[in-house]
């Protein structure tokens, strides 16, 4: 096999990156992607250019090399490390191969050692082919108004999901999760900030809190200002990192559109769109979803949820809501709020503390979803109607003709519904968006 391998190469010694640069670019087989003579600038370019191999050069100060390679180590296991030293005692050499290089290269270098260098790193390359990196879903419990339930949804169908999964409350400003799940977590995502250097795979086990055997929790700060150094990057990054670790990362969200949040989203590959059935809250949740068109998020990310949900006292019935949400997976948690309550002050999760609860069998088929299990047919109605396919987003169209709420919006109604991106009333304003909400009750 000959693929072509990539390097970068580092070092405070520029004749020397050069030398080996010039060495590298005669091989058919390498191709050197950025050189750099600042230590810090290795690790940006290894971020940037994903190479099969990193060469560092030990300087006179060798320590300093050594904590390079072990940074490099932690945070690039894919990467093939190369140390090279005109120092070539072995001594040098045990210590860099402990620090995480798998290959030495003694300075000036000479092409014979150059050409097992390159061998080796095409042998280390293959190994990364065939051991693809795991990769997990990231599944973004959200609502843009407080208290729809976010955080009992997301902890419950992390729960539910049953298979090796993190829950990471992302409320930086004051989170529950802790509560939720009767834990009292000593780590915290700001932990994972300030040691952000030296984060890998062991420290990040470190700082999550087991709950149960396939559920861990990282969890947001008790301080409130340790959370201002949580930047959008480490958000991304801690993800990244989870996603290798876990077959699900499920997140809870806080409720503004700020930069963390909008990371978040826009890494996660479902969006559980929580919401309750009161006019508020579904008008909210139009605008949310007119937010995600706008980001270009595709229909299927999103899941609507519908939590709270009760046949006799939701504020809006459940026709209207599958009308208003046309064309949406909606999937809906009815209200037991006697049974919700005592399980949270408890700290122990519906769908084990009271699994045969009406609450729980909807809680474990929206898990059943994301995993992409089938439902079971039990026959047991309930259940059964616990999800509804909503009907057609044309329908809705129509109906809004035929009630002539079209009036002065039909223009925008229409083109948001010909390129498939446009709600029923992303282009109301307040007053028109009741009234043509309110048509949706009266009856045909
Ligand atoms: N299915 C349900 N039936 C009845 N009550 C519920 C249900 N789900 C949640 N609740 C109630 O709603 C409250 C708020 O839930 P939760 O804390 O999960 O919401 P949130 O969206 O995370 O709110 P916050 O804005 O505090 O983050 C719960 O304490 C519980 O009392
Ligand atoms: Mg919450």
């Amino acid at each position: 096999m000959s693929s072509l391998l990539t390097f970068v190469i580092s070092g405070n010694e520029l004749e020397e990156v050069e030398r080996i640069g010039a060495a590298l670019s005669d091989s058919r087989r390498a191709r050197v992607l950025a050189t750099s003579h600042q230590p810090g600038q290795a690790h940006a370019d290894i971020r940037r250019f994903h190479p099969s191999a990193a060469i560092i050069i030990l300087g006179s100060a060798s320590e300093a090399g050594l904590d390079l390679l072990r940074e490099l180590a932690s945070e690039f296991p894919e990467t093939m490390l190369i140390a090279a030293s005109r120092d070539a005692s072995p001594d040098l050499i045990l210590n860099s191969i402990r620090a995480g290089a798998r290959e030495f290269l003694r300075l000036p270098v000479v092409a014979q050692d150059l050409a097992a260098a390159i061998e080796r790193t095409e042998q280390f390359a293959e190994r990364q082919a065939v051991a693809p990196k795991k990769r997990g879903r990231v599944v973004a419990v959200f609502s843009n108004k407080g208290g729809c339930g976010v955080s009992f949804t997301a902890a419950n169908v992390a729960l539910a999901l049953d298979a090796p999964t993190a829950l990471v409350d992302l409320n930086l400003q004051g989170g529950d999760l802790g509560f939720f799940l009767h834990l009292e977590p000593k780590f915290s995502i700001a932990s994972l900030v300030e040691n952000w250097e030296r984060v890998d795979d062991r420290m990040l086990e470190s700082l999550l809190t087991p709950h149960s055997p396939k559920l861990d929790l990282l969890s947001a700060p008790s301080d409130v200002d340790a959370a201002v150094g949580v930047r959008a990057e480490h958000i991304s990054g801690t993800l990244d990192l989870l996603r290798e670790r876990y077959e699900y990362v499920v997140l809870d969200m806080g409720h503004t559109f700020d930069e963390i949040t909008l990371t978040a989203l826009d890494c996660a590959d479902e969006i559980l769109l929580v919401m309750t059935l009161d006019l508020l809250t579904v008008r909210n949740v139009q605008r949310v979803l007119s937010t995600f068109d706008g980001l270009d998020y595709p229909r299927q990310k999103i899941r609507l949820v519908v939590n709270r949900w009760s046949e006799k006292d939701s504020e809006i019935k459940r026709p209207q809501v599958e009308r208003i949400f046309a064309n949406r997976e909606i999937d809906f948690i009815p209200s037991d709020y006697k049974t919700v309550v005592a399980t949270i002050n408890l700290g122990q999760p519906i769908v084990k503390s009271k699994p045969s609860s009406p609450v729980s069998a909807a809680l474990r088929r929206i898990a059943g979803s994301i995993a992409g299990i089938p439902e079971k047919k039990t026959g047991t109605r309930k259940t059964d109607e616990l999800k509804v396919t909503a009907h057609r987003e044309e329908d809705l169209v129509a109906d809004e003709q035929t009630n002539g709420h079209s009036n002065g919006h039909s223009n925008g109604h229409s083109n948001g519904h010909s390129n498939g991106h446009g709600h029923a009333f992303e282009l109301s304003t307040a007053k028109t968006w009741k009234s043509q909400f309110l048509s949706l009750f009266r009856p045909n």
